[in-house]
């Protein structure tokens, strides 16, 4: 199945039985129910009732969504009481992508909560996902604890970054790019460009959306203090787009310290990333520049005379949940000879099994199916394979917490194999 499919596979059946017990209707959501769709998930996310010029801003992209809704027809209101949306979706690995079946947009009105509604709702796509013929999904989260009982864990790291412009300084010369102000519709066609030009170089991205570069420039009908919003474009000598990013002023302790808020930033070669980052940080009457989502290996502080002046918070953003693990790990090449017998345990019994690995030379990996006759050297759980999916977590980290169990060796032989040349970067929420 290709990953512009993925709206057509059905409603899981197991999750429809056993939601229809509790009185409850499972489905996929039509364009027809996009107006009761919108307010549901705007309610879920503690959000107020949408307008109906917002519902109409939705439309277009839930149009390309696979939409469930859980209804309880016993209700007032002809709101769903669940909803989850999904698609499928490259995801950048190294040397390639490989399609992934994102989730997004998960909540369960206040008055059905705790009875098993979200649960359904996410096996219910794991298994639609599997059969489907995915071999990894992936969401981002408002909580953290809430999808690993599912086999997800979290496997894109990101930073937030709080820099104080007086002591960090600049240290990055005078890139040559040349930054221009622009207005945000222009800016919004700049970042996709951008983000499109640049994803495959990022490990765990993923494309984005038009809505979201509009969201991100206040350009939605629900977006607060659009006018706030300004943006500026890097070009190289030759005029080409080179960069973007879009940011926000806000009030500081006085009027010579105020806050510039990146909301993206996004360079297609380093002299862009330094001439963006420069024009923050030299910003004059700012005295703090504040980013999120920032990969964790930036090299940022490596352009400023004092490290010190930045402070970094990484958390966890993209989390992965591996639904086939020869696919999942014959799609991305390993960074080292691999000979190990593998054992994934799975509690949802989606992914569970043992095999060889196998991959000499330049050779690509081989999987076998383990022979009842062989014993595993190394075991672990399908949240922690997904972690380390991407090189964002060793196994002898995980191997030291007892998700891998086995021969030292092997773990680290494995491990030396998922390791990337770059950290994973996953640049948007979805
Ligand atoms: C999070 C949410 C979807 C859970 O829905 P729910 O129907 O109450 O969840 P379920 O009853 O199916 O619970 C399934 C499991 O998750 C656990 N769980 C549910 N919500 C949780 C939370 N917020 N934090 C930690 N655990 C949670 C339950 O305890 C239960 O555990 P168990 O089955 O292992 O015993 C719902 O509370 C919600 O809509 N929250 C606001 C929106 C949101 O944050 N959505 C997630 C977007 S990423």
């Amino acid at each position: 199945m290709s990953v512009n499919d993925a709206k057509t596979v059905p409603a899981d059946e197991t999750s429809r039985k056993s939601l229809e017990n509790q009185g409850l209707v499972y489905r996929v959501i039509d364009d027809g129910d996009f107006a009761v769709l919108a307010p549901a998930e705007h309610r879920g996310f503690l959000g107020p009732e949408p307008t109906d010029e917002q519902i109409e801003s939705e439309r277009e992209l839930l149009a390309e969504r696979r939409v469930i809704g859980v209804f309880d027809e016993t209700a007032p209101q002809p709101l769903p009481v669940g909803t989850v949306m999904s698609w499928g979706t490259p995801l950048t690995i190294p040397s390639g992508e490989i399609p992934m079946w994102a989730i997004s947009g998960v909540t369960v009105a206040a008055t059905h909560r705790r009875r098993g509604i979200a649960r359904a709702m996410l096996e219910g796509e794991l298994r639609a996902a599997q059969n489907a013929g995915f071999a990894i999904a992936g969401l981002t989260v408002s909580e953290t604890t809430i999808y690993g009982r599912y086999g997800f864990e979290p496997a894109v790291p990101v930073q937030r970054l709080t820099i104080d412009v007086r002591r960090a300084g600049w240290a990055g010369g005078n890139p040559a790019a040349q930054i221009r102000f622009v207005d945000r519709e222009q800016l919004a066609d700049d970042l996709e460009a951008l983000h499109e030009r640049t994803r495959t170089s990022r490990l765990g991205d993923i494309p984005a959306w038009r809505r979201r570069w509009k969201q991100t420039m206040g350009l939605t009908p629900d977006a607060e203090k659009p006018r706030d919003i300004r943006g500026v474009r890097a070009t190289d000598g030759e005029g080409n787009l080179v960069g973007a990013m879009s940011f926000t002023l806000g009030d500081g302790p006085d009027f010579q310290n105020h806050v510039l808020n990146v909301r993206h930033l996004v360079a297609a070669t380093d002299d862009a990333y330094a001439a963006l980052w420069r024009f923050a940080l030299t910003y004059d009457l700012v005295g703090t520049v504040k980013a999120e989502l920032r990969p964790v290996d930036e090299p940022l502080d490596w352009l400023v005379s004092d490290s010190r002046g930045i402070e970094h918070r990484v958390h966890d953003h993209g989390w992965l949940r591996i639904l086939n693990v020869p696919e999942a790990l014959a799609a991305r090449p390993l960074s080292g000879p691999v000979g190990v017998r593998l054992r994934v345990t799975d509690p949802l019994g989606l992914a569970d099994g043992a095999w060889t690995l196998l991959q000499i030379g330049g050779q690509g990996l081989q999987v076998k199916p383990l022979e009842d006759s062989e014993r595993a050297e190394v075991t672990i759980d399908i949240g922690a394979l997904s972690a380390a999916y991407l090189g964002a977590v060793t196994l002898e980290k995980l191997a030291a917490v007892g998700r891998v169990q086995g021969d030292p060796a092997k773990i680290r032989e494995l491990s030396v194999a998922l390791r990337t040349d770059s950290a994973p970067h996953l640049s948007i929420w979805y």
